[in-house]
């Protein structure tokens, strides 16, 4: 079982897709186990984006990010990094397959609704950044059973 770090960004809150956005989520299956709504402020812009220091956009992408309210979430599921991945779409909206988050909502390249960790790496880094172990929570579906066969927890 994986877990991945969502964040719902200030444009979106601003854009009332905070449900939408959610809703997709939940439809697909996915367990949310951690949920808070929060500015995201500087300090904790610059350590999320990090390895992005330096690069013509992190600026630009540290003020748009701390612009406003955003909701994080951990998410849960057998392979759900490259599944939220792949709902999230490419980069920004303008190039994102329609179906995808960014291809039904965005048109914009620099406002693009929602961040998904990248890997495995990136989610324990991201997670630790906004949540205590404590925030996680652990729970069943009572559906588990029809939303993985075994195959799919190997
Ligand atoms: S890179 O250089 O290929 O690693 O960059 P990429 O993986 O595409 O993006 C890394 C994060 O930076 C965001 N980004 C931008 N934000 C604002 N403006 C511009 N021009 C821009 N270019 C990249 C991108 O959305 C990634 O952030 P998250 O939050 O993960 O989506």
């Amino acid at each position: 079982m994986e877990r991945t770090l969502v964040i719902v960004k200030p444009d979106a809150v601003q854009r009332h897709l905070i449900g939408r956005i959610l809703h997709r989520l939940e439809r697909k299956g996915l367990k949310i186990v951690a949920l808070r709504m929060r500015p995201m402020d500087e300090s904790l812009a610059r350590k999320m984006y990090a390895e992005h220091q330096g690069k013509d956009f992190y600026e630009p992408l540290v003020a748009f990010v701390t612009a406003g309210a955003v909701v994080a979430m951990v998410v849960e599921g057998y392979d759900v990094i490259s599944i939220v991945r792949s709902m999230v779409g490419s980069t920004f909206g303008p190039d994102a397959a329609p179906g995808t988050i960014r291809g039904d909502f965005g048109a914009s390249r620099r406002y693009n609704l929602i961040h998904a960790s990248d890997s495995p790496e990136s989610a324990r880094r991201e997670i630790d950044l906004w949540f205590d172990d404590e925030d996680i929570l652990e729970y069943e579906f009572l559906d588990d059973p029809w939303i993985y066969a075994a195959v799919d927890r190997e």
